[in-house]
């Protein structure tokens, strides 16, 4: 039987899960998890770079599995695992550290952009961060990686190490390709439209969570931030706030966006924000609900992660002994 392609990706379980989340990755595994062999990943090992509290850090990584399959991942044919559960993701990543200079880690713009919001937590985790996401992806020879706009910086770095290693030692890792979405790549804060919508964000009405129920989404969406001008025309440079909302509209209901621009052609902000709002919410309401069984039932959750993390650490366990063999680690 001919071998299937394989994908790994993950979301760091650092809060709830948002519109951006779905457009920019969960959307696109559920679409490949068929033509691949799958690897998603709860990414609890990246969550601590920033401070956690550890009851709501467990919390929030069964939430996170539990918003996977409420957004369509079938955990039969997919494998989800927690990243801690995998002890080969931090072995790799040390000896991928000793492959990566302190230059290429600062030159990474998520690094940059972080110690400036934490500024008194700078560790030296974060700073390495990328290169546990190397790790992550390389252990499982992943062919793609489905990922947002803002993770592209990542992995062309874990593409630089794969060939790096590779030339030094001789084939040992698949070099992955990322893929990227046309739209939704990006979803911007509704307040500030400028600004990727992220789960972090302390401006709680910039962001629609997965689990909004059906009037806080139109609420946020009346309330988000348009431009002067009263034309649905899609402009990103001049236009953001409208564009997003365009954005999330196409997501929502599958239109183009010249479709959008006729069926507001002449009408303002208004009719076209309560529209948007009606759309998006009747999109996510299914995953909320399905979500909302979901975490009532915790067992099935477990037994589905437990598996799922034996299966995983079966395939990173094969890559790391090639690794430290390589390497030349003694092995007996
Ligand atoms: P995280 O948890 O920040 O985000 C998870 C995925 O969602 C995408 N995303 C967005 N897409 C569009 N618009 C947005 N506003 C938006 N916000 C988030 C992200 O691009 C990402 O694809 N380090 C990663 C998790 C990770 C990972 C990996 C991913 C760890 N190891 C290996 C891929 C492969 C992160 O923190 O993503």
């Amino acid at each position: 039987m001919e071998q299937r392609k394989v994908i790994l990706s993950g979301v760091t379980p650092s809060g709830i899960l948002t519109i951006g989340h779905l457009t920019g990755a969960l959307t696109n595994w559920v679409k490949l998890q068929n033509e691949y062999d799958c690897y998603y990943m709860i990414a609890d090992l990246h969550a601590i770079t920033a401070k956690q509290t550890p009851a709501e850090l467990r919390k929030r990584t069964l939430d996170t599995a539990a918003m996977f399959i409420a957004s369509g991942i079938d955990p039969v044919n997919s494998t989800l695992f927690i990243q801690s559960h995998v002890p080969e993701h931090s072995q790799l990543t040390w000896v991928l550290n000793t492959f990566t200079g302190m230059g290429e880690c600062s030159r990474m713009t998520q690094f940059k952009d972080k110690s400036r919001q934490h500024s008194e937590n700078i560790n030296v985790g974060l700073f390495t961060y990328p290169v546990l996401m190397a790790a992550d992806i390389l252990l499982y020879q992943a062919d793609l990686v489905p990922v947002g706009e803002d993770q592209k910086q990542h992995l062309e770095l874990t593409r630089n190490l794969a060939q790096r290693f590779n030339h030094n030692y001789s084939d040992t890792f698949k070099v992955p390709e990322p893929y990227i979405p046309e739209i939704g790549a990006r979803i911007m804060s509704l307040q500030e439209p400028e600004k990727k919508m992220s789960k972090s964000d302390p401006i709680q009405g910039s962001i629609i969570f997965l689990t909004d129920t059906d009037e806080q989404i139109v609420g946020k969406i009346k309330r988000a931030v348009t431009d002067s001008g009263s034309e649905v025309i899609f402009d990103e440079e001049n236009k953001p706030g409208v564009a997003n909302l365009m954005t999330l509209y196409h997501i929502a209901t599958g239109k183009s966006m010249s479709e959008i621009e006729s069926e507001f052609a002449g009408k303002g902000y208004g009719d076209f924000k309560s529209q948007v709002g009606d759309s998006v919410a009747e999109f996510i309401s299914p995953i909320r609900d399905r979500y909302n069984e979901l975490i009532a039932n915790k067992d099935e959750l477990a037994k589905i992660l437990i598996s799922g993390g034996e299966k995983a650490r079966h395939t990173a366990l094969r890559t790391l002994r090639k690794v430290y063999k390589k390497v030349g680690f003694v092995q007996f």
